[in-house]
């Protein structure tokens, strides 16, 4: 009864009102009194329930429309993955790259007949696993370059654990095939031993031989692709708010943030209101990755797109959401951004009086 409550109150030296709010530790005496087993819960924090709500959120069959598959090339440094993607889309960015060697993560959505497919292209150099961790987490198909003369290769070997961790069917490309020194047999030998046993060894695994010089297999290889994502009927609803994965994002001086996003459901557009990692911002204009002269309003599902707008370059790697609020973006960024800074002081922080402070 509220009288008993308050008379135990008045004990504890509190005169309370009927809707008077108590703290935790008052509450706890007042339940050790009356002999009440009292569990205190932290309120969730705005964080976890906007964004487990819309990780929650379940699209209904009849929102659900196909869309294109992600597809990440994956391998080993120099055994082809930029030269046969150059082939596919028909574009030249091999002999743009400083050394010979893919340093970023690119991405692009072409039209290969009546379809769209996403491909993301990564680097093989050792010193980029991080990247090649996070194409391998965006994709739906993984296709693995080996080169024939080369064979299964150290980072060919962490691609395989990178799409394997990912559960993404993986597609084999047998490149460099014009190369004479070229032995598929002993890589096909190789990738059994990894547990990709090839189909035309009785496994489940479509190896296609390859050159990115002749075009051989080019065609063979897309062929593939398409097959397999209609295998798998991949499907989004365009008619959410969008959620993604920035694939990486600088400073330009120019234009502020330039933040490269995958759309993997919704759709997102111009004017969205997004949360990144602890940066948030609202999208101010987007522009496709091949053509940075075409500006964008929408992206779809499975799009990638240059964004601008945010307040600061977001991590990569890191998912965005698209809220309603900016009230809500800043305070999520914000709540993220001093946790990061606590971690990052970690262990080192000292104490110091005021007075201290004032003296220094
Ligand atoms: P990273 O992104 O740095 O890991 O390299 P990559 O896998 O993208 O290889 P890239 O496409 O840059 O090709 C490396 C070198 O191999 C280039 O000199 C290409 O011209 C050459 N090359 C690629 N594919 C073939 C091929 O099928 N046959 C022959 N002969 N050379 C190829
Ligand atoms: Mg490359």
């Amino acid at each position: 009864p509220v009288q008993a409550v308050q008379r135990t109150l008045m004990g504890l030296g509190q005169m309370v009102t009927i809707n008077a709010s108590l703290d935790a530790e008052t509450a706890e005496l007042l339940c050790a009194e009356h002999g009440i087993d009292l569990q205190i819960r932290e309120p969730e924090s705005i964080e976890d329930t906007l964004l487990n709500q819309i990780d929650d959120k379940v699209d209904a069959d009849e929102d659900l429309l196909e869309r294109p598959p992600v597809v990440t090339f994956l391998g080993h440094v120099d055994h082809g993955k930029t030269s046969l993607l150059d082939k596919i889309i028909g574009l030249d960015v091999v002999s743009g790259e400083a050394g010979g060697i893919t340093q970023h993560i690119r991405a692009y959505i072409v039209d290969k007949g009546e379809k769209k497919i996403a491909f993301v292209d990564t680097p093989g150099h050792e010193a980029f696993t991080e990247m090649r961790a996070r194409g391998a987490n965006v994709t739906d198909i993984a296709v693995l370059i080996v080169a024939a003369d080369d064979g299964v290769m150290p980072q060919t070997e962490e691609a395989i654990s990178h799409a394997k961790a990912a559960g993404v069917p993986i597609i084999v490309a047998l490149n460099k095939m014009d190369v004479p020194g070229a032995n598929p047999d002993k890589a096909l030998q190789q990738l059994s031993q990894h547990g990709l046993l090839p189909a035309e060894w009785g496994g489940d695994v479509e190896v296609v031989k390859t050159s990115a010089i002749t075009g051989e297999g080019v065609d063979t290889l897309l062929e593939t692709i398409l097959l397999t994502s209609e295998i798998h009927e991949y499907k989004a609803n365009p008619s959410r708010e969008a959620v993604g994965v920035c694939l990486e994002a600088e400073q330009e001086s120019d234009r502020g943030v330039l933040a490269k996003l995958i759309v993997n459901n919704g759709t997102l557009k111009v004017g969205d209101v997004v949360v990144c990692g602890s940066t948030f911002g609202r999208v101010k204009a987007m522009y496709d990755t091949l053509n940075p002269r075409i500006r964008l309003e929408e992206a779809p599902p499975s799009t990638p797109v240059n964004v601008t707008g945010f307040d600061e370059a977001p991590a990569a790697g890191e998912r965005f959401y698209v809220l309603d609020d900016i009230a809500d973006a800043r305070e999520i960024a914000e709540m993220r951004a001093s946790r990061n800074r606590e971690q990052h002081l970690g262990g080192h922080t000292v104490k110091i009086s005021f007075e201290d402070f004032q003296a220094r």
